[in-house]
């Protein structure tokens, strides 16, 4: 199978599921393609995003199974079928085994709504602006074993408003998401990603 071919795992709304498909379709992800949606929520919005853009899925239910270890298996399965290049979690609420993080290690990437190392876990953004931080952002990053602790990639900031809401921020960052996801799958798809220790370089096209 040719070009380059990504995978995107996502537990819920699906924007940023979403715009990676726009951009595919555009022609501004690198000339990457989106082969196929993992979901473990079969009734999430992403599901019929999926649908209505015509990209297969892979739906699976948790608790169906004895361990993660194995509908793991089950998915690198299909990812190996379908010859997956990259992997792509956004918003992909699980805590992935060593079955996926080693077989696609420096393959395999996250989003993550604040700026890391800072608010890692869930509800980052309420996190955040509990703390009272001015700043926050997002980061993109690899997936290593532990809990957003992977080496970074892009991080954008975004400044806190005075009255800022959870929802106002939420939508602030969702915009600079689907915006940079896009732009750093682009990246990988052109082999400019470079990652030696944590460190990683985006090289000039
Ligand atoms: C995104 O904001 C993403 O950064 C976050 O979930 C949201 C999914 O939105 N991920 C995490 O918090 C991971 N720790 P989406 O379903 O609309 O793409």
């Amino acid at each position: 199978m040719s070009g380059y071919r990504i995978a995107v795992f996502a537990s819920g709304t699906g924007g940023n599921f979403q715009a990676l498909a726009e951009a595919a379709a555009e022609g501004r992800l690198g000339g990457a393609t989106v082969e196929l949606l993992v979901c473990d929520k079969p009734a999430a919005p992403v599901v019929g995003r999926a649908e209505r853009l015509g990209i297969p899925a892979h739906l699976f239910v948790p608790k169906q199974y004895g361990s993660r270890e194995e509908y793991e298996a089950e998915i690198v399965a299909k990812l190996e079928e379908l010859d997956i290049d990259l992997v792509v979690l956004a918003g992909y609420m699980r805590l992935l085994t060593s079955v996926i993080v080693d077989k696609y290690a420096g393959r395999l990437i996250n989003i993550h709504p604040s700026l890391l190392p800072a608010f890692p876990g869930t509800n980052a953004i309420g996190q955040a602006l509990d703390y009272g931080v001015k700043l926050s952002g997002v980061t993109v990053h690899f997936v290593d074993g532990g809990m957003d602790t992977g080496p970074i990639i892009a991080q954008r900031a975004i400044e806190v408003a005075e009255h800022e809401t959870e929802e106002s921020f939420a939508q602030a960052v969702h915009a600079v998401e689907q915006e940079l996801y896009p732009q750093v799958v682009a990246l990988f798809a052109q082999g400019r990603v470079k990652l030696e220790g944590r460190k990683v370089t985006l090289l000039k096209g």
